[in-house]
């Protein structure tokens, strides 16, 4: 089963998708998947997470750091590149099984041909390393120079973001150091080239060297590079001289020793979370890839940043963390990597100030959590976050003032690692404090209707986008209630178990409501129930009012293919279409609150009106079509998420904003399609639940999850499933499978249960039936 995303030939418009194709990283940084040539032209860059910068009045994203990999070749004078020089043949690749960008170009010259190869990886294994290893082979004798160093002049957005740069050369170490713009942080890299033959060196421009030798024919010449990043953000003391230390010791340690210490602890990670598919190779390879891009931008050794909405595949979105990570991204590292779920939550929780200051900002109480997030937490979306592609103007939207579900969506976010781990010292360290400053936020938000005698969230904008400003969103008032409710529980869960933790929160709110206005508000909270007619749930107040067009009708009055589809006066705003999953979400997030007919009906009434113009919709579709048995609807959904970043088939622009980069929340919801719906795997912090409901071609899925800090290898196929506990589990955990009763499955347990439906097929042929076997 293949392991590798490869491309021949070298096809110029697929440069920018590319970039993202072929990205490699390791949460500290990205790399884009741009060739050792490529300058910011070309989009290269290494985005640093958590490093932010403001330039002037534009808008604040974070910080690309200089390009340490850059090298560029010419032969007998001739220029060898792919953007000047046509190559005989060329190949991009990334084996994501081991995290290694490679490429090879064949050249032809006066003569001869010249073979090009790099391979370079991120290291999982030291954070701030970058590391290449490059070859040339001629089949003539040829004049080769090869310029490589740093290249400071990065790709930006909305830059520059470094100031006061030096470019130096320290006993053959590159090093390059800048301050940023707005907080003044400093930026180093350093960088290493080390030859295994006799060359001549001179020095380039800034950190350049221009090496020349003469080859031979026949012969392979081979160096390696070893790049360093260190920020002022790192605590490592002075970042350049951090730099300086790490490429020495790479250069000593050497690329082959790298490479195995940064592939065992992507065999580690991988030992977390493969999920195997059998019986669809295409499905399996993009469920792999999406898992791959996750892993990649993981914040596995900080709880001071988190995941944004391009990953690190650059500045687009201003780098900023939106409820993507709750809602899309969450649920696969609580059921891998809990360390990493327990990061990202912490990031909320590091975050609260912000979310303090813009809900004090607006008028209300609490905690309204920023909706594009980034250091402090205070909001980076702006009043104006869409031009007009007609007028130029910039056009008021309501995504930072309106989205108010993105508090409930982090309380969401911190009760579901709660559940899944049964980590509660979370609450303690901070998340108590958010999940009750969000309930207070939306006690302050919500009003009173004395004459329908009930609470309602008013003037809102749900996930649908393209209506704002809307009463009562189905979605969000559902999240709301469950906020309140969580902050109840969370109460009560502290003065049970800890006490003495638990009057130092309450002193917190000594002035606001408590208790007893929340249990008020629940019980006369208003969340738009299903039409008892046609059990279609409404959107919101008056959706059903809007002009009823089909999709395709609506597109052919585009007239910009990048006009914005909402907004005052956009296309879809005084019609029924919607952008994303909105009232099919809630259903996936309160499955167990609703009837499977009610699920079909909102499905198909919906999703005839979705346009899918965000990555994070076609997952929930097929999540829901799983849930109510029908995946083979959902299979085109779940395969147009799990392929986004392969094809590059997303929208790259909104307006003259260029939105293009990496689809994390996609990668996310293909594995959730593919785990929680195809496979059924559905915890509730009690009961394991398996009820597959597997698309056609899909004999099995084959995955580890971590549950309750226990874990557990599950096989879920049509008839049987089949769980083995890790002997060292501390507990037995209560499994049904296919709606049957609960089992315990002990440490050291194989269960094997089967599909009775298909059992009692088996018994009258003769096959065995149910079977369990105890704890060896
Ligand atoms: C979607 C949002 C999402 C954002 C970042 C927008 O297009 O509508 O729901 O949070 O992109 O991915």
């Amino acid at each position: 089963m293949s392991w590798t995303v490869a491309e021949h030939g070298f096809d110029i418009s697929k440069v920018t998708t590319n970039g993202n194709k072929y990205m490699t990283g390791n949460g500290y940084m990205g790399y884009r998947g741009t060739l050792e040539e490529f300058t910011k032209e070309q989009l290269t860059a290494v985005t640093l997470a958590g490093l932010y910068d403001k330039s002037g009045e534009q808008w604040r994203e974070p910080v690309n750091a200089p390009n340490g990999l850059f090298t560029k070749l010419s032969c007998n004078g001739q220029p060898l590149g792919v953007l000047e020089a046509d190559p005989l043949s060329h190949c991009q690749e990334l084996d994501f099984r081991n995290a290694v960008h490679r490429r090879e170009t064949e050249y032809g010259f006066h003569g001869g041909k010249l073979t090009f190869t790099a391979e370079r990886f991120v290291s999982m294994d030291q954070l701030h390393l970058l590391a290449g290893r490059l070859t040339l082979h001629s089949t003539a004798d040829c004049r080769l120079y090869i310029e490589t160093g740093i290249d400071g002049e990065v790709w930006d957005i909305n830059g520059p973001h470094l100031t006061e740069r030096k470019e130096q050369f320290k006993a053959g170490t590159a090093l390059s150091t800048a301050i940023t713009g707005e907080l003044k942080l400093p930026v180093a890299v350093a960088e290493r080239a080390a030859f295994t033959f006799d060359v001549q060196e001179t020095a380039g421009e800034g950190t350049m060297r221009v090496i020349s030798f003469d080859a031979k024919a026949g012969e392979t010449y081979e160096w390696f590079k070893y790049v360093a990043v260190y920020t002022g953000l790192d605590n490592a003391g002075d970042p350049a001289a951090a730099a300086e230390q790490e490429v020495l010791t790479a250069e000593k340690a050497g690329y082959e020793e790298l490479l195995k210490a940064h592939c065992a602890v992507w065999e580690e990670r991988w030992s977390r979370c493969d999920c195997r598919i059998e019986g669809d190779e295409a499905a399996q390879f993009a469920l792999r890839y999406s898992i791959y891009q996750l892993l990649i931008i993981a914040p596995a050794e900080s709880e001071k940043v988190s995941i944004p909405a391009r990953g690190l595949s650059g500045q687009v979105y201003k780098g900023a963390v939106f409820w993507d990570t709750e809602m899309f991204m969450l649920p696969f590292f609580l059921h891998s990597d809990p360390r990493i779920a327990r990061n990202l939550m912490m990031y909320r929780i590091h975050t609260l100030d912000g979310a303090r200051r813009k809900a004090a900002e607006y008028g209300f109480l609490g905690a309204f959590y920023a909706w594009e997030s980034q250091d402090s937490g205070d909001d980076a979306c702006t009043l104006f976050n869409v031009n007009d592609v007609f007028t130029g103007r910039p056009m008021r939207t309501y995504f930072r003032d309106k989205q108010v579900h993105i508090s409930a969506d982090v309380v969401h976010g911190i009760w579901q690692y709660v559940t899944f781990t049964g980590d509660d010292s979370l609450l303690v360290d901070g998340g108590a404090e958010v999940i009750w400053e969000c309930a207070r936020f939306f006690y302050s938000y919500a009003y009173y209707n004395p004459v329908k005698k009930r609470y309602e969230i008013l003037d809102v904008t749900g996930p649908d986008e393209y209506h704002e400003r809307v009463n009562n969103n189905a979605f969000t008032n559902a999240l709301v209630k469950e906020t309140l409710e969580i902050a109840l529980r969370v109460v009560q869960l502290l003065q049970d178990k800890y006490p003495g933790h638990y009057p130092g929160l309450a002193a917190l709110f000594a002035d606001g409501p408590f208790m007893g206005e929340f249990n008020e508000m629940l019980e006369h909270f208003y969340v738009p129930q299903p039409d008892p007619e046609n059990l279609v749930i409404e959107q919101f107040d008056r959706y059903f009012k809007l002009e009823e067009v089909a999709l395709s009708e609506l597109k052919s009055r585009v007239i910009n293919k990048n006009e914005y589809w909402g907004g005052g006066s956009g296309l879809a705003t005084t019609t029924t279409i919607l952008k994303q999953a909105d009232v099919v979400l809630m259903l996936n997030l309160f499955k167990a609150s609703f009837s499977k007919e009610v699920k079909q009906a909102n499905w198909e009434f919906y999703e005839p009106r979705t346009e899918h113009g965000s990555s994070l919709s076609p997952c929930i579709y097929a999540l829901v079509a799983a849930d109510i048995g029908s995946p083979d609807w959902g299979y085109p959904y779940f395969m147009r998420t799990a392929t986004v970043d392969l094809t590059g088939e997303s929208k790259q622009y909104v307006g003259d904003l260029y939105i293009g980069g990496t689809h994390p929340a996609a990668n996310g919801g293909a594995w959730m399609a593919a785990v929680l719906g195809f496979a059924g795997v559905q915890f509730d912090g009690e009961v394991l639940r398996l009820n597959p409901a597997l698309p056609g071609p899909w004999q099995s899925v084959e995955l580890p999850v971590i549950l309750r800090g226990g874990l557990f290898r599950l096989r879920i196929s049509r008839n049987e499933v089949a769980v083995t506990a890790a002997a060292d589990n501390r507990e037995p955990l209560a499994i049904s499978a296919f709606g049957g009763g609960c089992v315990l499955c002990l440490p050291g347990a194989k269960l094997r249960l089967l599909n009775s439906v298909a059992a009692s097929e088996q018994e009258r042929n003769g096959q065995g039936k149910f079977i369990r076997e105890e704890k060896k």
